[in-house]
């Protein structure tokens, strides 16, 4: 093993034996929530909360709107764990360091990584304050975080035909029908931000196949998939994408049609979560 790789296995076993001093919560599944959707940690449980700032060697995200820990608890007896908020390739870290947090989950116990995240609608039929299952996704526009040495839990070259589990997909899908929650189903497109893009890398991204935008989630879908993990998503419309929406984006706006939805967007993850152990 290289000294790169070492390092950051070191990194993930010293995190993980902070965490495991501060909760005995062993998560089935995990949430990470995207901008403006930390409110759903309220639905957990007896909550152990835990700062980024206070795990050794913790990637600490620098923007406004996340808040930067994790809540372990348990929603109706599943044990789960919940990041609010996580770090972006775009602040400067590392894709490795972007989706250290991940395989930390994995070696915490998490068998499920459900990743959220607000994202601009690409698709013509979208309109902001959507819900979009995310079916599969393209990271081609960032670096894969798999990039240097093999990380030991997975394979060298490993497998991405079916990155969002089709069986976990399909029960947000029939969940949301359950609760009455129209949701979309699409393509996600990974770009690295933090501008966002011009209308001719909308149009690019459309056809390529692309139903939103955003900066995060694939990269960690990727990394997920590469420890075994079993992934779902879920995609906040939170705005039309650049050229597609006829005004400027503005980045408050994202919170603020986030904090709109968060209701709803928070029944779904809940009831999908007690779906889960069905
Ligand atoms: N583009 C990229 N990322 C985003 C957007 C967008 O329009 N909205 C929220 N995150």
């Amino acid at each position: 093993m290289s000294d790169n790789i070492g390092n950051e296995y070191k990194k993930i076993k010293t995190a993980y034996e902070y965490i495991r001093k501060k909760t005995d919560v062993v998560p089935h599944i995990a949430v990470v929530l995207g901008s403006g959707l930390g409110e759903f940690c309220e639905c957990i449980e007896n909550p152990s909360i835990i700062d980024y700032h206070d795990i050794p060697d913790f990637p600490v995200s620098t923007v406004a709107g996340h808040k930067g820990r994790f809540v372990f608890g348990h929603i109706n007896n599943i044990p789960v764990a919940a990041m609010q908020g996580r770090v972006h390739y775009y602040e400067g870290y590392s894709m490795q360091q972007t989706v250290m947090p991940i395989r930390l989950l994995q070696e915490l116990g998490c068998d499920i990584l459900m990743l959220t995240n607000a994202a601009g609608g690409i698709n013509p039929t979208f309109r902001a304050g959507d819900f979009m299952v995310i079916r599969d996704q393209i990271s081609s526009f960032v670096p894969s975080p798999l990039i240097g040495e093999n990380y030991p839990t997975g394979t060298r070259f490993p497998d991405m035909s079916n990155i969002y589990d089709n069986k976990l997909s399909l029960d947000i899908v029939h969940c949301a029908a359950g609760l009455g929650i129209p949701v979309k189903e699409g393509i996600y497109i990974q770009l690295s931000g933090p501008n966002y893009e011009s209308p001719a890398e909308v149009r690019m991204c459309r056809m390529l196949g692309a139903d939103a935008v955003g900066m995060s989630t694939a990269s960690e879908a990727v990394a997920a998939v590469h420890c075994g993990m079993k992934v779902c998503g879920i995609s906040f419309i939170s705005n039309l994408a650049c050229g597609i929406s006829p005004v400027p984006l503005d980045h408050k706006e994202v919170g603020e049609a986030a904090a709109k939805a968060a209701p709803m967007f928070n029944k779904l993850i809940k009831e999908f979560i007690c779906a889960c152990d069905k």
